[in-house]
């Protein structure tokens, strides 16, 4: 998510509560202005790779036109994406059989997404759109968390489309579509979570500095990191467990410290985005989580 530069100027005024968003109502997608989001930072395994980083302009170009033609371009990814894929995938599926949400899985094969090919934002975008009434717009890079956060509350998720290098599959310090694709967008097909994270948008565009933050902490202990009570067990939600191997694995072992969610203490709980987790907070519900950040979203507005 976050990070750096990218300002997206956005009307606030749009209801709580209508989750019934329809293309007419959202901002215009060329108003957007992301500068210098598609660096590639030093610590990246391809940092040093010359092809890696053509090619990763390339993917982050066509992302970008998305903003003058409101159309997403399909990749056509290469043999070693795929394989990067593959390989991603099917471990990250053999550990998902036992940790991931029930939700989660039939979420997944709602969406066609499989081991075998890297799933395009095209088609999983449709899908969204008849299932939950959510949409993905195509970034070239990471957005700062205001404005990334904002887009939530158009039922509209920012995600970029070009893959890891192929140096180190189980690893990546950006987002990318198998951190989108297996991490986050299944999730999207929850109304409940959906319209949990239309509120969280909401809030990021009212929400002062202070608020802003919390935000981010609930985002990041929820939305990245969440654990659900499902028929008496846990279960993972978040898209960094979902996507990770080893913080899927840490996150059941007796390093982490599993607790009951408490919007309180989870939005004054600071976090180190570079280390494994050591404490997680257990949904009830996604419409628990649903309602308690809609009463405190609806807070933000009252303290305007
Ligand atoms: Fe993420």
């Amino acid at each position: 998510m976050t990070r750096e530069t990218a300002s997206a100027k956005i009307e606030p005024e749009f209801s709580l509560s209508n989750y019934e968003v329809r293309d007419e109502d959202l901002p215009e997608f060329r108003d957007m202005k992301f500068e210098k989001i598609n660096q590639l930072e030093l610590d990246h395994p391809g940092a040093s790779d010359e092809a890696y980083r053509v090619r990763r302009d390339h993917i982050a170009s066509l992302a970008k036109n998305f903003r003058e033609t409101h159309v997403i371009t399909d990749v056509e990814y290469t043999d070693e994406e795929q394989k990067v894929w593959q390989i991603v995938a099917t471990r990250l599926e053999e550990l998902q059989a036992k940790r991931a949400s029930e939700f989660y899985l039939d979420a997944k094969s709602k969406l066609g997404i499989s081991t075998e090919r890297i799933p395009q934002l095209s088609e999983m975008n449709k899908r969204l759109g008849e299932l939950s009434n959510f949409r993905l717009a195509p970034i070239e890079g990471l957005v700062e968390t205001r404005a990334f956060l904002s887009w939530l509350s158009y039922r509209t998720m920012l995600c970029t489309q070009y893959i890891r290098h192929p140096s180190r599959p189980e690893y990546t310090p950006e987002p990318d579509i198998v951190h989108e694709a297996i991490g986050h967008i299944p999730n999207f097909t929850n109304r409940d979570f959906a319209d949990f994270s239309q509120f969280i948008g909401h809030g990021a565009r009212i929400a002062t500095d202070q608020q802003l933050e919390e935000l981010g902490r609930l985002y990041w202990f929820t939305v990245e990191y969440g654990l659900v009570e499902e028929n008496g067990e846990l279960k993972a939600y978040g898209a960094g467990l979902l996507s990770s191997f080893g913080e899927l694995e840490n996150a059941f072992t007796d390093n982490v410290q599993r607790r009951p969610f408490d919007l309180e203490q989870v939005i004054n709980t600071t976090y180190d985005y570079s280390d494994m987790q050591p404490v997680l907070y257990v949904i009830p519900s996604y419409n628990y989580l649903k309602e308690t950040t809609r009463k405190y979203i609806e807070n933000f507005d009252k303290m305007k």
